[in-house]
This record gives C-alpha cells, sequence and structure tokens, in this order.
C-alpha cells in the first residue's frame, strides 16, 4: 500500500521499463542456432602462418616492448624482455614480420649491427631517435627465444637491390664470404634462417609513391639478385618472395593485383614470386581513425564490427583476381597487415599509434582469423598489426609492467587451428542489430587438427543475447566437449595494469548426447571447444 502510494503516474513508466529491462535481462531465451559439421569432408589447410605478428620499429613496439638492453632492470635474455617471450612462447607465433612497415623503407641494416651501433632518427613515427640497438641479431635471437620464423622486410624505396642483397648474405651464407665472416665475428657463426622476405612496404604510398609497373620493375630486381644461401627451411621451404600487393578494394587497387598476377604469369626462371601482400585495417569509415578503444558503447562496436567485415569481400575481389592469372593457387595471399586502427590514446605521442585493446578486439579478432580461415586456400599468411604496444597488439607494457590483452587470448585458444584442415560448417546466422547495423549474430569454424581432433570456434557477436548452439556432428563419434570462452561486462572491457584479467578466458562444457552437441554461449562472447570421441 505505501509502495503504491508512492508510485505516481510520472514515475510508473519508467519503473515498468526497469522491470522489463530487468526481466528480460534474466529470463531471455536464449535464440537457438543449428550448427552442422561433416568431419569427413575436410578442406584446404590453415596455414599456421595466418596467425603471424607485425613487429615495427614503431613507438614501444620494440623499444620498451621487446628490447630493454642487457643492463635493464626488467629481467631480461641478451636485453629481450622474459615476461613479454613467457607469454608469446604460449601462441606459437608462426613468424615475425620486422622491421616495418613505413619504417622497413627507411631502414639500413649496417646501422643495426656490430659494436658501434649507428643513431638514426625515425622519421615515420615520431622522428625519435632510434639507436639500432636492436637490428638482425637481435631480431634473431627474439624470434628464436618465442619458437618463430623470420619474415623479413628489404629496403626498396630508399635502398637498393645490393643492399638487400648483402643482407640476406650476411644473414644466411655459410661459406666464408667477407659478410659471412662479419656475421661470426658480430656473434652468430651459423647462418640464420629467413622463410619469408618482403619486398617493400606499401611501394604504392609510404614506400615511395611508386605506380604498380614501376613498382614491378623494382619487385623483379629484388626477387632476381636477393640470394637465400640457406633456404633449407622447415618443411624444406624455399624462402617465399613476397611482393607488395592492394590496400584496399578500389580500382586503383584492383589494377595492381593485375599488374603484379599478370605479370607473375608470364614470368621466366629469373624471377618469382610467392605471396602478394594485402593490408586492410578497420577503421570504421574514418581517417585518420578518430573511433576510441576505450569508453565507447553499443554504437562504435556494432560500426566497427560491421566495417570488418568488410575483409570478406576484399580478399574474395583480389582472389578472384589471382585466380585468374595462378588458378593453381601457387601465390599466396598475404594479409601482412591488419587489425582495429583507432584514434590514439589522449596524452600519448600520436607517432606511437597507442591505443587500449577491448573485448571488440577480441571479437574483431575471431571475425577476421575465421574469414582467413575460409580463404584458406589462398590466404595462407597473415600478421596482426602489431605484436605489442602499437595498435591492435597482444601486449601492452610499461617500464617493468605487462598486460596481456583480449586479443592476445584470442590468439592463445586459437592455436589448435594451426595447421588443421578447415571443414565446413553450416548453420544459419540469424542477425544481431543496433540501429540500422546489421551484423551476423553468429560466426564459427570447424577444423580437424594434425592429431584428428575436432575443434569448433563460434563467436557471439550479439552483445545482449545468448545463443543456445545445437551443433550436428557427422564423421564423428562425439562424447564430451570442453574448452574456453572469452567475454566480459562491456564491449568496451579492457585489462589494465590493475586490473589484469577482466577479460580473460573462463573454462566451458558442453553437452554431447547422441552425436549432438549442446552449448550455451554468452553474449559477445569468443568460444573455442575441442570434442573427445
Ligand atoms: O602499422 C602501421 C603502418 O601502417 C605501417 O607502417 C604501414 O605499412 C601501414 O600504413
Amino acid at each position: 500500500m505505501f509502495l503504491a502510494q508512492r508510485i505516481s503516474l510520472r514515475t510508473f513508466p519508467a519503473i515498468f521499463t526497469l522491470m522489463t529491462v530487468i526481466l528480460s535481462a534474466s529470463f531471455s531465451t536464449a535464440q537457438t542456432v543449428e550448427l552442422s559439421i561433416d568431419v569427413s569432408k575436410p578442406g584446404a589447410k590453415i596455414d599456421r602462418n595466418i596467425f603471424g605478428q607485425f613487429a615495427e620499429h614503431l613507438g614501444h613496439g620494440i623499444y620498451e616492448g621487446i628490447w630493454v638492453g642487457p643492463d635493464s632492470k626488467i629481467p631480461n635474455t641478451r636485453g629481450i624482455r622474459n615476461d613479454v617471450v613467457f607469454a608469446l612462447k604460449a601462441l606459437k607465433v608462426p613468424n615475425v614480420r620486422w622491421p616495418g612497415g613505413c619504417f622497413a623503407d627507411e631502414y639500413h641494416w649496417r646501422n643495426g649491427i656490430g659494436p658501434q651501433r649507428v643513431v638514426t632518427i625515425n622519421s615515420n613515427w615520431g622522428g625519435v631517435i632510434d639507436p639500432n640497438s636492436f637490428g638482425t641479431h637481435e631480431f634473431m635471437d627474439f624470434i628464436d627465444q618465442i619458437g618463430s620464423e623470420a619474415y623479413v622486410s628489404v629496403n626498396v624505396g630508399s635502398g637498393s637491390p645490393k643492399e638487400a642483397a648483402d643482407w640476406l648474405e650476411y644473414m644466411t651464407a655459410a661459406q666464408p664470404t667477407t659478410l659471412a665472416k662479419q656475421r661470426a665475428a658480430n656473434g652468430h657463426p651459423a647462418p640464420y634462417k629467413v622463410p619469408y622476405l618482403g619486398i617493400g612496404n606499401e611501394s604504392w604510398d609510404c614506400g615511395g609513391n611508386m605506380t604498380a609497373d614501376y613498382y614491378l620493375s623494382q619487385f623483379k630486381i629484388y626477387s632476381r639478385f636477393v640470394h637465400n644461401f640457406n633456404p633449407a627451411q622447415k618443411d624444406n621451404q624455399q624462402m617465399l618472395k613476397i611482393a607488395v600487393g592492394p590496400g584496399g578494394g578500389e580500382p586503383r587497387w584492383t589494377d595492381w593485383t593485375e599488374t603484379i598476377m599478370k605479370a607473375y604469369q608470364q614470368h621466366t626462371w629469373s624471377w618469382d614470386l610467392n605471396g602478394l601482400s594485402l593490408h586492410s585495417y578497420t577503421v570504421g569509415g574514418n581517417w585518420p581513425p578518430s573511433y576510441a578503444s576505450v569508453g565507447f558503447g553499443e554504437e562504435e562496436y556494432s560500426k566497427i564490427l560491421k566495417s570488418t567485415l568488410d575483409m570478406d569481400a576484399l580478399i574474395a575481389k583480389h582472389s578472384t583476381i589471382m585466380d585468374k592469372y595462378d588458378p593453381q593457387k601457387k601465390v599466396a595471399l598475404v594479409v601482412d597487415e591488419w587489425g582495429g586502427w583507432y584514434a590514439p590514446l589522449p596524452g600519448s605521442n600520436p607517432g606511437f599509434l597507442v591505443q587500449q585493446n577491448s573485448l571488440r578486439d577480441a571479437i574483431l579478432a575471431a571475425l577476421n582469423l575465421n574469414i582467413f580461415a575460409h580463404h584458406a586456400d589462398r590466404v595462407r599468411m597473415a600478421n596482426i598489426a602489431q605484436m605489442i604496444n602499437v595498435l591492435q597488439a597482444m601486449i601492452i607494457t610499461d617500464k617493468e609492467k605487462m598486460v596481456l590483452t583480449p586479443t592476445y587470448y584470442v590468439f592463445k585458444m586459437y592455436v589448435p587451428f594451426q595447421d588443421a584442415s578447415f571443414l565446413p560448417v553450416t548453420f544459419d546466422a540469424g542477425t544481431y542489430t543496433h540501429d540500422n547495423i546489421t551484423l551476423p549474430r553468429i560466426d564459427a569454424i570447424a577444423a580437424k587438427d594434425t592429431n584428428g581432433k575436432l575443434w569448433i570456434e563460434i563467436t557471439n557477436v550479439d552483445p545482449n543475447q545468448p545463443v543456445e548452439i545445437e551443433a550436428n556432428l557427422t564423421g564423428i563419434t562425439a562424447r564430451s566437449a570442453s574448452g574456453q570462452t572469452l567475454t566480459a561486462s562491456k564491449v568496451d572491457s579492457v585489462n589494465t595494469f590493475e586490473t589484469p584479467n577482466t577479460v580473460v578466458p573462463k573454462s566451458i562444457s558442453a553437452k554431447v548426447q547422441g552425436g549432438k552437441l549442446a552449448l550455451k554461449l554468452e553474449p559477445k562472447s569468443v568460444t573455442v571447444i575441442s570434442i573427445e570421441q
């Protein structure tokens, strides 16, 4: 009675709305989505290299993020931070692209070897001093410590074929050439392995503003004269030479792909091409990037995720051109720069590309990795930008502090998909709509790993509604299923040095009965499960 008296007509509608929200939040019946997976129909291999990373001399990506120097109080091994190495090892990072980026076309490798380093200015990124204390030997030591492989980008814009050829001889020659002896004198008698070589970076822009024809003529020269003298790589692969490719889907970019691929079709013994790069960042249509990386709501969440899905059409567009000239798909499409690119964090150096990394980025990462997996026959390498402290990073550091980002955890959860065989999944994704933005509610991939185990990834894009999954599995007798799920309370939840466990994976298990798997997924979540037979 007392309560009733106090509920005036003015307050009633508000209370009614509040009760509706509470009731629908706590009693909302999850939508059911049926998935079908036929394990007997494996497709292309999901190349482990699509989980590659990119580490450029940019902001605190290398200096402070990886390199602190041997005299630092921060625990390190030969100058490389131990905490970062430990964290990255768990990701089984297949390859690391270095030293850039735009930086690569101003990098002169001789500045970064030997006891006397040449101090230079990083004119691309903030005009800061680069002491060159992190050079070839330190990079190779780093990838060795994390158990990865080198993807080295050589300087086309302001370097020369001779400079690049000398670098490769310095790194890879086993014979006692002057350069190989210099390498030995600098501490590494054994030749290094360089399985992947990028020839220039964004040569249509920061790499020298070249036309496609001009770049092609440069590429042919580099491809002809830059030799790898230590070609016995993992899987007995020769060094793969990767050309600069498109940076979008407009005619200027499709023309670029046409030019390179048409030439490839007619290539002779004297030059070769094994990969064509593609760069595509998720910026939500804004340049310079202006979306906030933290402190945003559902509008920015839905817009950014909608725009990241453009990656699929972009890959399809360039793959179609590649198919025309290379129907056997010998040339890989290498998405060696991708990720969310947002406004610099307030107070940070705008040239350092510092941003936070939220649950939205975890979902963005999962959606893109799934797109790459869908195109596994052509997309055989990708490098998220970037590894540490820059753009969509795995790790954020500040002096001795380190925090793992939501994106880090997605890469960790996806490790079983490295080199697994893609399995088609059929489902009706449904839709999630916010204002006038509509996206598929669900995304999923499945794969059989090298031991024959089935793995399924399901992303629930909807930030408000859970989803009940019912998966029909054929070609397998499933007994149980379990795995991990990543979510948090808000679309912009982040891990900080003070609260590092806001967005971390939790264990999840699923019921399996009569070949059917039932699983409830939380809103805005990324889930990876494996099936026990
Ligand atoms: O990743 C940051 C920059 O973005 C790279 O240096 C460049 O290649 C791209 O434009």
